[in-house]
């Protein structure tokens, strides 16, 4: 049985004249240790697929299993519970505590989660090991960027959900925070899926779901998936 499976996942908002299909009809799964990029314009249903795996929002009609586990039969508590140990979610505007340091930022994450990594051993993993202390404000984008990812990957989540998150970063910052996402992927026992409207960074995934209008327009492998050094964007 795949790690990730999504059955016929639709996800509708509003009714009648306002009726928006924003997912219809996805499916697919994902394996272990696989780097996802859902790639699709603006409008395209990216958010709306990411929260939906990430506990964050439930889908209309369909079935999302996670580690052989019903997602979609989850009641609030239990969906809180699944996104708070089995989720690390990063966000494009990283979303971080100005008020608390890099590494109090790190440590909030581990609060009531139970076998979490070592805040500093994970801040050291993504490069930060000097910029512990620092207050967000002090810090590039990339750098608070690696804050979040560290944020998120504390935790030991089964799945690292990512969207877009390099939006907000030039594109040399960006590229460096591909290349620790994919490294990552490989790393951790677990799957990572960035979303981007970035046909570039799919160039380096080793599978590439591309989605329009709510609907998969293609699902590969990568051939020959290409080094971060190796792209331009
Ligand atoms: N809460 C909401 N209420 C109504 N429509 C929404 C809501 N969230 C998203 N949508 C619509 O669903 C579609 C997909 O949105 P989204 O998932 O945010 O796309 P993307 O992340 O690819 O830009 C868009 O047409 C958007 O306007
Ligand atoms: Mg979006």
């Amino acid at each position: 049985m795949a790690y990730i499976s999504l059955e016929h996942i639709a996800k509708y908002y509003g009714k009648d004249d306002t009726l928006v299909k924003a997912l219809d009809d996805i499916n697919f799964s994902i394996n272990k240790k696989e780097f996802v990029v859902i790639l699709g314009p603006s409008g395209a249903g990216k958010t709306t697929l990411l929260n939906i795996l990430g506990g964050m929002d439930l889908a209309s009609t369909g079935s999302y299993y996670l580690n052989g586990i019903d997602v979609c039969s989850y009641n609030n508590k239990e969906l809180s519970k699944f996104r708070r140990e089995k989720i690390g979610f990063v966000f494009q505007f990283y979303n971080l505590m100005n008020n608390l340091t890099a590494l109090e930022n790190v440590i909030l994450a581990t609060k009531r989660i139970p076998n979490s990594l070592d805040p500093l051993d994970v801040l050291k993993k993504v490069g930060l090991e000097k910029r512990i202390n620092n207050f967000p404000s002090a810090l590039s984008g990339g750098e608070q960027q690696r804050v979040s990812i560290a944020r998120a990957l504390v935790k030991k989540p089964e799945l690292l959900l990512c969207d877009e998150p390099t939006g907000a970063l030039d594109s040399k910052t960006g590229k460096t925070i591909i290349a620790l996402l994919k490294d990552l992927a490989k790393s951790y026992d677990s799957a990572v899926v960035v979303v981007t409207h970035n046909a570039n960074i799919a160039l380096v995934a080793d599978r590439v779901i591309k989605i329009n209008d709510g609907k998969i327009i293609s699902d590969f492998y990568n051939e020959q998936v290409k080094e971060v050094s190796e792209i331009e964007w």
